[in-house]
C-alpha cells in the first residue's frame, strides 16, 4: 500500500481510535454502503428517535439530551428530503452519516445516541422497517392488479376460447375463466407477501452489536415505539440473519414467474397467428425496418426481467450460506439485491395493472380458434358414458369419429347423424347439444369449473372482496 493511496486524515471518527494509519483510498470506496444505503435514511431516523426515546424512559439519556436529539433527527430529515443533506464516502454508511450530522448540530449529546446500540442492530432494524413499507406497496400494486383482472373477468366471463394443454387445442373455455386462473395465482403471491411482513415484523433493536448490551433497556418500549409486533429473542440471530429478505426475494421471483408467464400468454395471444387480444398501441413499439411491427415490447420486457430477480434471489442465498454467526460484512450486500428486486417487481406490477383494462379481446378469433382441434372431443365421451358406454370404450369411440373428421375436413359437430352413429349406435340426435362449444362450456358449471354462469359469479364475489 501506497502512501499516496492513504486519504490523510480520513479514518473514521466513530471507530478510529485503535487505528494508527489511516483508511488506503480505495478500501473507504470499497468498504463504503452509503451510495446504496441512503434510501434508508428516513428508517434509520425512525429506529434512532425510537432508540433515543427509550434511553431516555430508562434515565440512560437525560430529557434534554433526547429533546435535542429529537430535534436534530428532524432537521436531518427534512434535508435529506430536501435533497439538501451532503453525503460523505468518507462516513461510509448512512448510519454513520446521520450520526455524524447529529453531533455537528447538536455537540455532546449527538454523541450519546449510540449507547446500548451497535450498527448490526441498527442496520437489521432498518431493512426490516423499509421492508415493511416495501411490501406494502406491493400488495396495494398486487391488488390493483387484480382488480383490473376481475373486472375483465367480468365483462369477458362468456367469451368463448379454446384452452390449451400442450399448447394444443384440448377444450373450450371462457376468456373470462382464464383471467380468474391468473387471479388465483396473484392471490397466493399476497398470501407470501403477508406471511414474509409477519414474519420479519420483529424489533432487533438491543441486540447491540451480538450479545445485547449492559444498559438496562426496554427492548418492548422500542419496538412497540416502532409498530413491531415483538422482539427478536436472541440477539446473535438478529444481527446476522437475512432471511426476510431472501424469503421477500423468493415471494418476488414467484410472482415474477407468474408475471412471465401471463406475458408469454399475451406475446401469443397479439400475434397474428393467434389474434386473440389487441395490446393497446401505448403498450407496444415499433421496428425501425418493418413499418407493420406492432411489438408487445412491455410483457417482453416483464419476460425478460424475471430473470434479473431470480438472479437477486440467488445472489442473495448465496450471500448467506456460508456467513458463520453473528455479523459479517458480507450482509452489507443485501441492499441492492433487495432494492433492485422491490423496484423491478413494483414496475413490472405497474405495467400489467396499467396495461390490463385496456386489453381488448378479439371475440371472433378466440370462437373460431376454439372450434378448431376438436375440442368438444371429451364432451362426446362423455356423453357415451352418460348413454352406459364404459368411459375406455368411449373414449374410443370418439376417436374413430375424431379421425373421421379430420378426413372430412370438418367439425365433430358437422359429421351427419348417421355418420356418428356408424361409429357407435348409442348416439342419437340430441348429441349436437353437447358438441357446440356453448354447450361444452355451460355443462361444466360446477365450483371451479368454466360455464359462464360460474365465471361472472366468481368474478362479482373477488369484485366485493377487492372492494372490502
Ligand atoms: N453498512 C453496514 C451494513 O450494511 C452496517 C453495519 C456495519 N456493521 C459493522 N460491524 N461493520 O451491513
Amino acid at each position: 500500500m501506497s502512501d499516496k493511496a492513504v486519504v490523510q486524515g480520513q479514518t473514521n471518527s466513530a471507530w478510529g481510535g485503535r487505528f494508527q494509519e489511516s483508511t488506503d483510498a480505495f478500501v473507504a470506496e470499497f468498504t463504503a454502503s452509503v451510495g446504496f444505503d441512503k434510501r434508508l435514511a428516513k428508517e434509520d431516523i425512525t429506529g434512532s428517535l425510537a432508540h433515543a426515546k427509550m434511553l431516555v424512559k430508562q434515565g440512560i439519556l437525560t430529557n434534554e439530551e433526547g429533546a435535542l436529539i429529537a430535534q436534530g433527527l428532524a432537521e436531518i430529515m427534512q434535508e435529506i428530503e430536501a435533497g439538501r443533506f451532503e453525503w460523505s464516502v468518507a462516513l461510509e454508511d448512512v448510519h454513520m452519516n446521520v450520526e455524524k450530522r447529529l453531533t455537528d448540530k447538536i455537540g455532546e449529546a449527538g454523541k450519546k445516541l449510540h449507547t446500548g446500540r451497535s450498527r448490526n442492530d441498527q442496520v437489521a432494524t432498518d431493512i426490516r422497517l423499509f421492508m415493511r413499507g416495501a411490501i406494502d406497496e406491493v400488495l396495494k400494486e398486487i391488488k390493483r392488479l387484480q382488480g383490473g383482472i376481475v373486472d375483465l373477468a367480468e365483462r369477458e366471463y362468456a367469451t368463448i376460447m379454446p384452452g390449451f394443454t400442450h399448447l394444443q387445442v384440448a377444450q373450450p373455455i371462457t376468456f373470462g375463466y382464464h383471467l380468474l386462473a391468473w387471479y388465483e395465482m396473484l392471490a397466493r403471491d399476497v398470501g407470501r407477501f403477508v406471511d414474509c411482513r409477519a414474519r420479519l415484523n420483529v424489533s432487533p433493536l438491543g441486540a447491540a452489536a451480538l450479545a445485547g448490551t449492559t444498559f438496562a433497556i426496554d427492548r418492548e418500549f422500542s419496538a412497540q415505539e416502532l409498530g413491531f409486533s415483538g422482539v427478536c429473542e436472541n440477539s446473535l440471530d438478529a444481527v446476522s440473519d437475512r432471511d426476510f429478505a431472501i424469503e421477500f426475494c423468493a415471494a418476488a421471483a414467484i410472482v415474477l414467474m407468474h408475471l412471465s408467464r401471463f406475458s408469454e400468454e399475451l406475446i401469443l395471444w397479439n400475434s397474428a397467428a393467434f389474434g386473440f387480444v389487441d395490446l393497446p398501441d401505448r403498450f407496444c413499439t415499433g421496428s425501425s425496418i418493418m413499418p407493420q411491427k406492432k411489438n408487445p415490447d412491455v410483457p417482453e420486457l416483464v419476460r425478460g426481467k424475471t430473470g434479473r430477480v431470480y438472479g437477486h434471489l440467488f445472489a442473495l442465498l448465496t450471500l448467506m450460506k456460508s456467513q458463520p454467526l453473528a455479523y459479517n460484512k458480507d450482509n452489507q450486500e443485501d441492499k441492492e439485491p433487495l432494492f433492485d428486486t422491490l423496484d423491478t417487481l413494483l414496475h413490472c406490477l405497474r405495467a400489467f395493472a396499467d396495461m390490463m383494462p385496456a386489453l381488448k379481446a378479439n371475440k371472433d378469433n378466440m370462437l373460431r380458434a376454439a372450434a378448431k382441434g376438436f375440442s368438444t372431443a371429451t364432451d362426446l365421451a362423455d356423453y357415451l358414458v352418460r348413454k352406459g358406454v364404459a368411459f375406455r370404450d368411449a373414449h374410443e369411440i370418439v376417436g374413430r369419429s375424431v379421425r373421421l373428421a379430420i378426413e372430412a375436413q370438418c367439425d365433430l359437430s358437422e359429421l351427419a347423424l348417421e355418420q356418428l352413429q356408424a361409429v357407435s349406435t348409442a348416439i342419437e340426435a340430441d348429441v349436437y347439444e353437447y358438441l357446440t362449444l356453448e354447450g361444452s362450456v355451460n355443462a361444466r358449471n360446477h365450483r371451479g369449473g368454466t360455464a359462464p354462469q360460474q365465471v361472472l359469479a366468481r368474478a362479482q364475489a373477488l369484485k366485493a372482496k377487492l372492494r372490502a
